[in-house]
């Protein structure tokens, strides 16, 4: 406990200026909510007239051409330009993209707006607006007033909407939401994903007592021995309560209804740390996907949530789950569903994803590059796949700029208060294929040192490049390697580097005493294309690479602990436009865009069958 104080005092010296993220509501699932999915009305608006008047100053709140502001035509006179209503409908959650073949390659601004009624408030009430996430910047009015704005298109936030604002009926809610791209984001410019627009996760109404708990976590304390804590079936849970704001004299409840357990903790101020012994707890791994229901309430308003509880951590060489050695089966994932070309966002979906995971024996996943929507990570709890969820600090970003890293925490700590509470997740990362230089290796440390104080209860990586020499021999010595829990690089020897059989000669050099992980590796292939082994683009020469690989893989030094191969599935990219074999598919995946599995999914499966009978 001493340790996660000092933590939290750090988190208040070292945390960026906040947006919204200090009142991040969790499990947003587990409270009183109305969903404000369905049919929205948009205005596409490349030259942002709904915002700026024709001197491209930003409109005043009640200039009557702002686009926030509902349109009033009173007299046959008036002149009105700008209007809601059908056939201009876009489904949310969805991005735009996949929805209309206008929006195909649109970049740029969408006005989006609907309307709802709400029961009145009561007095010790207060309401929120919950955005799952937006791709990429939100501005957020209801009846003419701006509630807020948020940056990054992978992370939630949330606004209160003050009572004055808030009607019973006829609310009207608009987002202008603007995915282009700029350097000075995170991501940049340059990434090899489809830049897909719009609200692409759940919006809600939530309703909640004027004070609550808008954050909590509980854990496996991380100071204990947990191969004792098992032998003596005794084992310390420790957590924390964040509320809105102080509390007058109150009671917080955690209560597990399974284990009998109720504790009753007195708050008076924002903020309350705990913790408390548990008898009989049946730890949640792969095997054991344990998942307990848990109610947490102040003043008897309840949260539900389902909390599994087990030990993530490095022993030298190895990656220890509950005391034991494991390695991680994995694949990497694109939050999208290739066979309708769109962004994943429904539990369906992700059982979709997952069932292709499980069919290949995976126990564990690289949700990549970005954190994946909610569904995602609440099914690996609920099927025991491990995860690893990253922020999109890709390739080469703006490293000096102190407002990109202040962006790169502020959805580094989004992601982390999201998925504190999901047991399947075990690794941070911070970042992919960034250039080693002194500037970039400060910027990537201090989000590691960031990660470490907002949870020191995962690891915390980041996908390194490879110095690949001609000597065959490839030294994995990124600096960043220092400061990271595991060792986790991307290598294309056979694809980007020689053809497959250069892995056999291949030799690697580890330069730290810690798990190595193969965050990617893969090859390109055509589901269906089936020619000689050397023939690129053929399902034969992905099988090759993977068969190649694999026997690579068997002759790593002792701490190789796991590998994520690129990709799953197929998934779109503006930057893969061969007009034959990929058409702006990423033709990495082990499954075709229309569902088909290509011969080198079953090499891997066949691999990772060993290596869970080994
Ligand atoms: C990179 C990168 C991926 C990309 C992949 C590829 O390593 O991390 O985002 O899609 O390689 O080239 O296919």
């Amino acid at each position: 406990m001493k340790k996660s104080f000092f933590n939290l005092l750090l988190l208040m010296i070292t945390s960026v200026p906040a947006s919204s993220q200090e009142d991040l509501i969790v499990n947003i699932d587990g409270r009183e909510t109305i969903s404000l999915n369905g049919t929205w009305n948009y205005i596409i608006d490349p030259y942002e007239t709904g915002f700026y008047n024709y001197r491209y100053k930003e409109r005043d709140e009640n200039d009557p051409e702002a686009y926030w502001n509902r349109p009033v035509v009173k007299k046959k006179t008036d002149r009105v330009e700008h209007g809601y209503q059908a056939p201009y409908t876009l489904q949310v959650p969805g991005d735009w993209n996949s929805q209309r073949d206008v929006f195909k390659y649109y970049e740029g601004s969408v006005w989006y707006q609907r309307e709802f009624d709400t029961q009145d408030l009561a007095e010790n009430e207060r309401a929120y607006l919950y955005f799952g996430a937006v791709n990429y910047e939100a501005h957020v009015y209801l009846n003419g007033k701006k509630l807020g704005s948020h940056k990054g298109g992978f992370t939630p936030f949330n606004f209160h909407i003050p009572k004055k604002i808030l009607k019973s009926e006829n609310n009207f809610l608009v987002v202008k939401v603007d995915n282009k791209r700029h350097a000075q984001e995170i991501p940049t410019l340059n990434t090899d994903w489809w830049n897909f627009g719009g609200i692409t996760r759940d919006v809600k109404l939530v309703v909640v007592p004027e004070t609550f708990i808008s954050q909590y976590e509980l854990h496996l304390s991380q100071d204990q021995n947990i191969q004792q804590a098992k032998e003596k079936e005794s084992f310390e849970l420790e957590g924390r309560i964040q509320l809105n704001r102080a509390a007058k004299q109150s009671e917080v409840r955690v209560e597990i209804p399974e284990l009998k357990l109720t504790k009753s903790f007195p708050i008076t101020g924002d903020e309350l740390s705990f913790n408390f012994e548990v008898k009989n707890l049946d730890l949640w791994s792969p095997d054991n996907p344990k998942l307990y229901d848990i109610v947490f309430s102040l003043n008897g308003n309840q949260i539900n949530d389902k909390i599994g509880f087990r030990k993530i951590e490095t022993s030298g060489k190895d990656i220890l789950l509950n005391g034991e050695n494991i390695f991680l089966r994995g694949i990497s994932i694109h939050e999208e569903i290739a066979q309708d070309k769109r962004r994943a966002y429904s539990r369906e979906d992700a059982e979709q994803l997952f069932g292709y995971v499980q069919d290949l024996n995976a126990n564990m996943v690289r949700l990549a590059h970005y954190p994946h929507n909610e569904n995602m990570t609440k099914v690996a709890d609920s099927l025991g796949i491990l995860v690893w969820s990253e922020i999109p600090v890709y390739w080469t970003i703006d490293f000096e700029s102190e407002k990109v890293l202040d962006k790169a925490k502020q959805q580094l700590k989004e992601m982390v208060i999201r998925d504190r509470n999901k047991v399947s997740v075990i690794i941070w990362s911070v970042g992919n294929e960034t250039p080693v230089s002194p500037t970039r290796n400060q910027f990537m440390k201090s989000l590691i040192d960031q990660a470490k104080v907002l949870d020191d209860t995962r690891l915390v990586s980041a996908a390194l490049e490879v110095g690949y020499n001609e000597e065959g021999i490839n030294h994995i010595d990124d600096p960043l390697g220092e400061y990271t829990d595991i060792v986790s690089v991307n290598e294309y020897l056979g694809w980007y580097g020689g053809l497959p059989d250069a892995a056999q000669s291949a030799q690697w050099e580890v330069a730290y005493n810690k798990p190595l992980f193969f965050s990617e590796t893969g090859a390109g292939a055509k589901a269906g294309y089936h020619a000689e082994k050397e023939n690129r683009w053929s399902e034969e020469y992905q099988e090759w690479f993977y068969k190649e690989q694999i026997a690579m893989m068997k002759r790593m030094p002792e701490n190789y602990s796991g590998m994520s191969p690129w990709i799953l599935t197929d998934f779109r990219s503006p930057r893969r436009n061969h007009p034959v074999y990929q058409e702006g598919w990423n033709r990495k995946g082990l499954i075709g865009n229309e569902g088909n599995k290509k011969k080198a999914f079953y090499i891997l499966q066949n691999y990772y069958n060993e290596l869970e009978n080994q």
